[in-house]
């Protein structure tokens, strides 16, 4: 299978409570993603570029397109905004790679940014249940966290209870997060300290669920065939997928698996031309601990039900047969919405180079990042290799 398109450069800052804005945000990555590129970029070889991003709290609702081409020194190149909610990053690389499919052009650019933390608590609860459904969960009263703890009070009634489980997603992702420099949050914990944390929406407490954060993630993306004009290294995209669901839980047939993530997995998979079995570690989208079971059963790397044994046997542990967000996870690393797929591509990026650090897993050539909006109405799935 001939390889897609290729990471050439990717650039991150720091997530979580910050002082800078998105146009400083967007503005810093950018210039890391370019200093990362071994062999140099220039502004002028990037001839299109995408934006992933949420618009959290209103300030540049329409048109950021611009705001994108400014900060990043591209002004005048066509740019195209990206919103499917927290899948937006995921979209924006399967846009970007079309992109690059379609028109003959050396590199294109990838952002995806997200300012959360400098609104009020009404205007962020507004501001999270935006991607929601509208009509009736919201009005309604419920909540993202409020979705996932029905999904997780149902997932415990189909299959056992699955706390133990949850509780070691937490432990397990906050322990990768705290060998990442960039994440939100950096420090261990307990599964004692799991179970005595605060309840958000049962059975899901405090450490179950993704934080508030803010960050931003640039990537540039080249032709393979030019690739290597780059870089020695670059991280090919060899297999894209993605879907769609009803937006309300409400309409599906089920509320314990994602059909969006499994016809995305099916996509990307087929396209690639690979095995579960040829995939090193994986990048989920973890927004509540529940998410990355039923991740694992969508993916099609557990069957339904049986992501809680694999997650408590250790596999998905760093050093485990099939490390799962190696860089924290949404959970630790924190979840600037529309950065958050950009950002599993970053750490891919880093990791198949073993550039990595501390918190490298070994053998890892294959890999595959799940980016899911919302409660699961969106989901991009993603297959990168090296070498
Ligand atoms: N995990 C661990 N610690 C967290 C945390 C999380 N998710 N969220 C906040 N904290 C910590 C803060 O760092 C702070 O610690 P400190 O007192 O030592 O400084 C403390 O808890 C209170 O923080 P605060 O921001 O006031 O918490 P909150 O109660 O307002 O918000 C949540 C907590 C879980 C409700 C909020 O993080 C949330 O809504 N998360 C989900 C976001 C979401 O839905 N995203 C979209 C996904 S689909």
């Amino acid at each position: 299978m001939a390889h897609r398109a290729a990471i050439v450069g990717a650039g991150h800052t720091r997530f979580g409570v910050l002082d800078d804005g998105p146009r400083a945000l967007i503005r810093s990555t950018v210039e890391l993603a370019f200093a990362s590129v071994d062999r140099g970029a220039e502004r002028k070889d990037v001839s299109e570029a995408f934006l992933a991003t949420l618009g959290f709290g209103g300030s540049q609702i329409g048109n950021s397109a611009a705001v994108l081409a400014e900060e990043a020194g591209v002004v005048g190149i066509p740019v195209t905004r990206v919103e499917n909610a927290c899948a937006s990053g995921g979209f924006a690389i399967r846009s970007a790679v079309g992109a690059l499919a379609a028109r003959a052009s050396p590199l294109v650019l990838v952002v995806g940014v997200e300012k959360m933390t400098d609104v009020s608590n009404a205007r962020r609860r507004y501001w999270l249940g935006v991607s929601g459904d509208t009509e009736w969960e919201r009005l309604a009263g419920l909540t993202f966290a409020g979705v996932y703890g029905l999904i997780a009070s149902r997932y415990f009634t189909e299959h056992g209870d699955a706390s133990e489980a949850l509780a070691e997603v937490a432990v397990k992702n906050h322990e990768n997060g705290a060998l990442n420099p960039n994440a939100h949050f950096q420090r261990k914990i307990t599964r004692a300290d799991v179970r005595s944390a605060p309840l958000v929406a049962d059975p899901l407490g405090l450490f179950d669920c993704c934080p508030v954060s803010d960050g931003a993630v640039a990537l540039l993306l080249s032709p393979p065939e030019i690739a290597r004009r780059f870089t020695d290294t670059p991280v090919y995209v060899d297999g894209l997928g993605a879907g769609t669901d009803p937006l309300a839980v409400q309409e599906r047939a089920k509320l314990t698996s994602f059909r969006a993530t499994q016809r995305a997995a099916h996509e990307a998979f087929r396209s690639a031309g690979w095995h579960r079995s040829d995939v090193s570690f994986l990048e989920v989208h973890d927004c509540f601990t529940i998410a990355e079971l039923l991740a694992l059963e969508d993916l099609g790397f557990a069957g339904p039900g049986e992501a809680a044994a694999l997650t408590l046997s250790g596999e998905t542990r760093r050093g485990g047969r099939l490390p799962v967000n190696p860089d924290g996870g949404l959970k630790s690393k924190g979840h600037p919405i529309g950065a958050t797929g950009v950002s599993q591509a970053y750490e891919i990026f880093l990791q198949l180079r073993g550039e990595a650090g501390s918190r490298q897993v070994s053998h890892a050539g294959h890999a595959l990042a799940q980016n899911v909006g919302g409660a699961g109405a969106t989901a991009a799935v993603t297959l990168f290799s090296v070498g």
